[in-house]
């Protein structure tokens, strides 16, 4: 099967919806790939994978060892690596290094960047060199210190015509679609209305021209989840019974069984 393109993605606009979900392992990337129209290897990485608090301190180097994984492990999914916080802000030239160097260093397709009217200039000035963005407006997760935590955006006059604008800015830019995160409903279907390439949902809208999570939350798999994850499956518990299985298993001298040790030749 051969791999979908970015201009197959943007073209999917008003139609069939777009599936989308995390990756940032060449094992989970083969599991998914046959079912997902987009892989994100997402700097979500930084809790989901590394623990860390917040995703500010993943760097560009863990984002390509991810997104070379990712890229190995697919060959159908598109596959967008995000450019972690610090690496594209301050110039389009710098968006421009981090972002060359991770599509030469991976193999991946395009890169997803946070942010609105202030980075509709590098949107652009990647887009024109040949480099595929998506955008991603609303809950911006790098910008938990200004944003002041993690909760659902466009609920005032304000933020809801702000979120507007930065989407429309993106848009316009040349982004060849834009993740909507956390934002109520009626604005994710009006910012869906709004622009020409498709709108990717995150706790925003099912009228969204696509879908995406983090695989991890909706396998029931990490712990702490915002509430617009639904958990197709359980595989926290699965996990944690297969192991309690196998430690009573090891301490019984049940395993190894005599299916599992080499008998000597005779
Ligand atoms: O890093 C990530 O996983 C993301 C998605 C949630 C959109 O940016
Ligand atoms: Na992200």
């Amino acid at each position: 099967m051969k791999r979908l393109t970015v201009p197959a993605i943007r073209n999917r606009k008003g139609g069939e919806p777009i599936v989308m979900l995390t990756a940032y392992t060449a094992r989970m990337a083969q599991l998914l790939d046959p079912h997902c129209d987009v892989l994100l290897v997402g700097d979500s990485l930084a809790q989901v994978i590394y623990g860390l608090p917040s995703t500010l301190p993943v760097t560009p180097d863990m984002m390509i060892a991810h997104g070379a994984a990712v890229v190995r492990g697919s060959h159908h999914a598109v596959v967008i690596v995000d450019l972690p916080f610090g690496s594209y802000e301050a110039s389009p030239e710098r968006a421009f290094e981090t972002a060359a160097r991770v599509l030469a260093e991976t193999g991946a397709a395009g890169v997803k960047l946070e942010g609105g009217v202030a980075m509709a200039p590098v949107v652009e000035f990647l887009t024109r060199r040949g480099i595929p963005v998506m955008g991603h407006v609303g809950l911006t997760p790098q910008a938990v210190n200004a944003l002041g935590g993690y909760g659902a955006r466009g609920r005032s006059n304000a933020e809801h015509a702000q979120i507007l604008d930065d989407t429309r800015a993106i848009a316009q830019a040349g982004a060849f679609s834009i993740v909507a995160e956390g934002v109520v409903e009626g604005l994710a279907n009006e910012l869906t209305a709004a622009v020409a390439v498709p709108v990717i949902g995150i706790g925003a809208s099912a009228q969204c021209d696509g879908q995406v999570l983090v695989t991890e939350d909706m396998l029931g798999l990490f712990e702490r989840t915002p509430r617009f994850v639904k958990k197709f499956d359980n595989l926290a518990g699965r996990i944690s019974a297969a192991v309690e299985t196998y430690a009573a298993d090891v301490r019984s001298r049940a395993f190894p069984g005599t299916d599992q040790v080499y008998a000597a030749r005779d």
